[in-house]
């Protein structure tokens, strides 16, 4: 078990970011200035090199390292760490002017024309051998140096790629999953409808946006072979830094992007060592509160340490003062740069890393936010805010390495999102399956509960209670997992618009949910009412341990036969009052719920308490905006409270050393608004 993300402990929090010296180096002041700030602002991080592949080799065969090795030095002299990125999210003209079908087909089939960047095929042999000659020759330079933190493979991997050598992968991987027999894929994506019967593999093609789009099996395993057809072509990648590096115990990463449709981040989470992403909330927006957003930030922490639970991960970017792609590029309100990076850290991350050090004079980001600003100083508000912001995670130092645990868990499957999205029927607009996760977890925060995000591949070993919110397809073996789980004494939590299909997209006949879980939770789905946005019913309970006055439901409503389990609400209003909406079976040691409809949260309360009890996991409902957050090092507990809300909470009953202060903690303390507090146990 791996457990401190750099393979030793760096006795510090990360705190860097993005730096492109590159731009700059015309300017020895101000490179110099950089250093200066840097270790003015606790910087003891630069990722470097991200895009700098025209500056590596700006004619095909002509390499220039010295530059790099040159600020590498400079930086580490200075106490400051390189991540080193490999150059591929953007490529030199030469090379697609020269080698045209290095660039990406789109999904009409046309061919993209040099520019932007990320817009490179994966399958391209020639592409990949191309990235590994500059790869190799910054591993033969730079790889043994003492400053080297890690690897950064590439740069946001997305899209995909629909030209004849991805297209031709494409039958290949169908061929190997379907075990090279047609009828097989004939049956699974059942082909019968519409005359889509296909009698060879090399018939079939991606479904480009003007051509077959109307196989759910085809658009699914379409987003499958792209997740693993990006994972082989970043393996192409790592090998190479990692063969031609004398220190072959650098670790590696690549940037993901949170929830993100393109990429099951799964796939490629196997082959890298340390989970890192890159975020980017919209605070303080129209349509949500400061807190609110501050816990979609969180849940999208508890997904990518999901990923790699046994250890932290990074923070790898984030905006120190605004974005320049959003709709509104709002400013980050003072204080938020340090509590969104506490919180990172509470989730976490042993980095908080922004995206930029400098503002570039030209170009598509000039107005992107950075710790040093067009006016080129030390005495602007963001560069104090990160500054401060460094001296707070100095004092964190000891954090590091510890790592988050928890005996509840939220099942979002990639596969199961795609499913879903893709599914005709329902409604266009309000499946909300990753919200739906989210909304979930949400409530168990509110109990200071911070659930692990999971796969259905996962282990479910050592939980107690399992959310699985809108299951639409059941995979490998999960339906046997779940029943195991609930005999072995499990409480699961299954919900609306669960097990409709199997892995192929094919409807479970006989109804739903398929694969053995009506017999978990002793009934059958026979319908599903899609809600119009105005339509409201309510859940009225029998038992009155699960709510006083009953659930508003919107957006779905599942219509039961229950065969054998225990109704504990009914529907109240429509030609299907007194049917259940809420039953819990009991089996085994354990219980399964099922929950027939999307109930509004707020009223559930009682259930989550209750749901929460009886999986004897510990929990203490929390005022509105306090989050809570907890770090488990080798022989102490890490304490995160995190004030989101616009008033101060008082906390009760608080014991350890305050971190940030360095003094032992008041038992009761007033915890202002938009302020943090770490205890150390
Ligand atoms: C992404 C990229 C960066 C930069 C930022 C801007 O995260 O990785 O190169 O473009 O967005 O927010
Ligand atoms: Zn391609």
């Amino acid at each position: 078990m791996k457990k401190y993300i750099f393979g030793k402990k760096l006795g510090a929090i990360v705190h860097g970011g993005d730096y492109n010296p590159e731009q700059w180096l015309e300017y020895p002041d101000i490179l110099k200035k950089d250093i200066e700030y840097m270790k003015q602002a606790g910087i003891n991080e630069a990722t470097l090199g991200v895009f700098s592949w025209a500056m590596y080799e700006p004619r095909e065969g002509e390499f220039h390292l010295d530059w790099l090795k040159q600020i590498m030095d400079n930086l580490y002299e200075n106490g400051i760490y390189t991540i080193l990125a490999t150059p591929s999210g953007a490529r030199p003209v030469w090379l697609d002017q020269k080698y045209p079908e290095v660039m990406r087909v789109d999904s009409k089939g046309i061919r993209n024309r040099h520019g932007f960047r990320h817009n490179h095929c994966m399958s391209s042999e020639l592409y990949r051998e191309k990235v590994s000659i500059i790869d190799r020759k910054l591993a033969e330079a730079v790889g043994d140096h003492p400053g080297l933190l890690m690897w950064h493979i590439s740069n946001e991997f997305g899209g995909e790629c629909y030209c004849d050598t991805c297209k031709v992968k494409f039958q290949d991987y169908l061929r190997a999953r379907f075990h090279n027999n047609i009828d097989e894929l004939n049956h699974e994506w059942w082909t019968a409808f519409w005359s889509k019967r296909y009698i060879d593999f090399s018939q079939i093609e991606p479904p480009y946006e003007n051509g077959e789009t109307a196989i759910m099996g085809l658009n699914l395993e379409w987003r499958r072979f792209t997740s693993r057809n990006f994972t082989e072509y970043m393996t192409v990648e790592i090998d190479t830094v990692r063969k031609y590096s004398k220190n072959k115990t650098v670790p590696v990463t690549t940037n993901f992007m949170k929830r993100f449709w393109d990429i099951d981040y799964r796939v490629l989470a196997d082959k890298i060592d340390v989970i890192s992403w890159d975020s980017y909330p919209a605070f303080h927006n129209d349509k949500e509160s400061y807190s609110d957003t501050m816990m979609e930030s969180a849940f999208d922490h508890a997904l990518m340490r999901g990923m790699k639970k046994e250890q932290p991960f990074m923070l790898m970017e984030s905006a120190p003062g605004q974005v320049n792609w959003m709709e509104y590029n709002k400013l980050k309100r003072p204080g938020v740069n340090e509590q969104f990076a506490l919180q990172a850290v509470a989730c976490g991350s042993d980095t908080v890393q922004y995206f930029q050090w400098r503002k570039s004079r030209g170009a598509a980001e000039q107005y992107h936010g950075a710790v040093i600003d067009h006016l080129g100083t030390n005495d602007t508000r963001v560069f104090k805010e990160v500054a401060a912001t460094g001296d707070t995670l100095k004092r964190l130092a000891c954090v590091e390495g510890s790592v988050m645990r928890s005996k509840a868990a939220i099942i979002f499957e990639w596969d199961n999102w795609w499913a879903l999205e893709n599914a005709g029927g329902l409604s266009r607009y309000t499946k909300k399956y990753d919200k739906t996760c989210q909304d979930y977890w949400t409530k168990l925060m509110e109990y200071g509960v911070e659930p692990d995000v999971i796969s259905t591949g996962d282990s479910l070993d050592g939980y107690r209670l399992i959310i699985a919110p809108m299951l639409y397809m059941l995979k490998d073996d999960i339906a046997d997992k779940l029943k195991r789980f609930v005999e072995n004494g499990g409480i699961l939590l299954g919900t609306y618009v669960t097990g409709y299909v199997n892995e192929n997209c094919l409807c479970y006949q006989g109804g739903f949910p398929g694969d053995g879980l009506k017999e978990l939770f002793g009934l059958t789905v026979e319908e599903i009412d899609t809600l119009y946005p105005s339509d409201r019913n309510a859940v009225q309970m029998t038992g009155s341990d699960v709510s006083k006055d009953g659930w508003e439901v919107c957006d779905y409503a599942e219509l039961l036969r229950v065969s054998d389990a225990e109704i504990l609400g009914t529907y109240k209003e429509d030609f299907y009052k007194g049917m259940a909406a809420l039953t819990c079976k009991v089996s085994g040691r354990g219980k399964a719920y099922y929950q027939a409809a999307r109930c509004v949260m707020d009223g559930m309360d009682m259930f989550f308490e209750k749901l929460l009890g009886e999986a004897e996991i510990e929990f203490h409902k929390h005022p509105k905006g306090l989050e809570y957050h907890r770090r488990y090092g080798e022989n102490s507990v890490y304490e995160f409270y995190l004030n989101t809300s616009d008033e101060d909470i008082s906390l009760q009953n608080l014991t350890g050393i305050d971190l940030i202060k360095g003094t032992a903690v008041r038992s009761d303390t007033v915890l202002p608004a938009r302020k943090s507090i770490v205890i150390e146990k």
